[in-house]
């Protein structure tokens, strides 16, 4: 599973690029403004920092406006991937858009039929929100089951898009998400942060050291 981070703000993707096993970025309305900049300054230094996917995301819209807004972005740079609103006139946006060899990331899925349907118009990746299906179902792994059927479904039907574990609150949804099968999941830097963490790492590293002390 590639690991992707979920945020917009410059100085979190200067410092987990560094780590060398993000592979991608994606952004959306509200991590722009947290970020304080505007999507087109953040796809300019974002490119920068990461030689992978980033996700741009348009705003809702009729077929026809979003169309026009992902051609802006999609001529920035190779690695935009235009995120588009799981809504008929996103579908419809995402088939001319892939006819068009532009890449999209249907978000705000929260169901297999509209992962079928994005996948049907030809979108390169959807992203199921599993945080967002729990909070709405008050459970644990209402996530991790969309994720998994998704996964099943486009492995017996053959489709190639692939599925960006979105909405990530905790370790316990990367852990879900790999489990799951997704391809991708992208993780806000606070989570990203504590990955690395667990309590037996520094226990033994304590122990190691003072064994070196002798
Ligand atoms: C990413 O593509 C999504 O927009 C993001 O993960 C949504 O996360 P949230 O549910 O925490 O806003």
């Amino acid at each position: 599973m590639k690991l992707f981070a979920d945020t917009a703000i410059i100085s979190e993707i200067e410092e987990v690029s560094e780590w060398g096993i993000i592979s991608g970025v994606t952004t959306n309305p509200s991590l722009i403004a947290k970020s304080g900049i505007t999507l087109l300054k953040a796809i300019e230094k974002i490119v920068n920092l990461i030689d992978g996917p980033i996700s741009a995301e348009v705003a809702e819209g009729k077929s026809e406006d979003m169309i026009k807004e992902a051609k802006v972005y999609a001529k920035m740079h190779k690695n935009i991937v235009v995120k588009i609103p799981m809504t008929l006139e996103g579908v419809k946006a995402v088939k001319a858009l892939s006819s068009l060899g532009i890449k999209t990331n249907v978000t705000l899925v929260f169901s297999t039929s509209q992962a079928m349907m994005a996948a049907t118009a030809g979108a390169t990746y959807v992203s199921p929100f599993m945080g967002r299906v729990d909070d709405f179902t008050n459970t644990t792994d209402s996530g991790f089951k969309l994720v998994k059927d998704i996964k099943d479904i486009f492995k017996t039907y053959g489709f190639k898009t692939e599925i960006i574990a979105a909405s990530i609150r905790h370790i316990d949804h990367v852990d879900q998400a790999m489990k799951a099968g997704a391809d991708i999941a992208t993780i806000p830097y606070k989570v990203l942060k504590i990955m690395e963490k667990h309590p037996l790492t520094d226990k033994g590293l304590s122990i190691f050291r003072e064994a070196s002390k002798n």
